[in-house]
């Protein structure tokens, strides 16, 4: 397992160790939160938890499913106790951006209707500035290719993101993912407004004062609480 991976697994497992018997828990979606998974299915096992998950996308789902954690959806809970998610880069203000794995929508969704909301990462993710990473914008297929023009047009340096076969990605709730090349977000809050006013723009990666606490996996676990 190399450092970064090692870094995932311990960040996860931590996370493992918060959940308590009785609580609805938000499960969210990548290689990260596949550890806390898989400590979290160990312990409901061994320690006979009663916990039941909202998953935030088909992976989640079926790696879960898998593991024989209990699922509803999040219209069949009243509301989900802590959602337990990784993130693809965090400032030191805990914003981060999301959706390198394309379920930012569904995550968003599942965070929104969280009591409590922790991120697991590797240290490699934790800038003092967002735009490190592509920032991911979920788009209404219809009209894309012009939203596209508008996006290049306004310096975003935009990209479909594309399978391995060169096809467009679809999302799970069937839209497409335009990854904009920033390399510094001087002023996330002012981005999310301009992208939450343009239409087509289904949801978009800036993930601000989302997150209540961040857990880093390194030689020592560090947990950084939300101010
Ligand atoms: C999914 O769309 C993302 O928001 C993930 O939470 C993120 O990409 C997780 O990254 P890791 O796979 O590195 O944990």
């Amino acid at each position: 397992m190399d450092k970064q991976t090692e870094q995932k697994r311990a960040a996860g497992e931590y996370a493992a160790s918060l959940i308590e018997d009785g609580m609805v828990v938000g499960l969210g979606t990548g290689s990260t939160v596949k550890f806390f998974i898989e400590r979290l299915a160990a312990r409901i096992n061994q320690e006979g938890l009663d916990i039941v998950g909202v998953t935030t996308s088909r992976q989640t789902s079926s790696l879960a499913k898998g593991w024989g954690i209990k699922l509803k959806s999040v219209d069949e809970m009243p509301g989900i106790d802590i959602t337990i998610d990784g993130a693809d880069e965090v400032d030191v203000a805990l914003n981060g951006i999301k959706g390198g794995g394309a379920a930012l929508l569904f995550e968003k969704i599942v965070a929104l209707n969280s009591s409590r909301n922790v991120w697991i990462i590797d240290e490699s993710k934790y800038h003092p500035k967002l735009g490190t990473f592509p920032l991911p914008v979920e788009v209404v297929p219809y009209g894309s290719h012009q939203l596209l023009k508008r996006f290049a047009d306004a310096d975003l340096h935009p990209q479909f993101r594309r399978n391995a076969d060169g096809l467009r990605l679809t999302t799970d709730a069937g839209n497409y993912i335009i990854d904009l090349q920033l390399t510094e977000i001087t002023h996330p809050q002012a981005l999310a407004y301009y992208l939450e006013q343009t239409i087509g723009v289904v949801e978009h990666g800036l993930f601000l004062q989302v997150a209540d606490a961040v857990i880093i996996g390194g030689d020592d676990i560090t947990i950084i609480e939300r101010q």
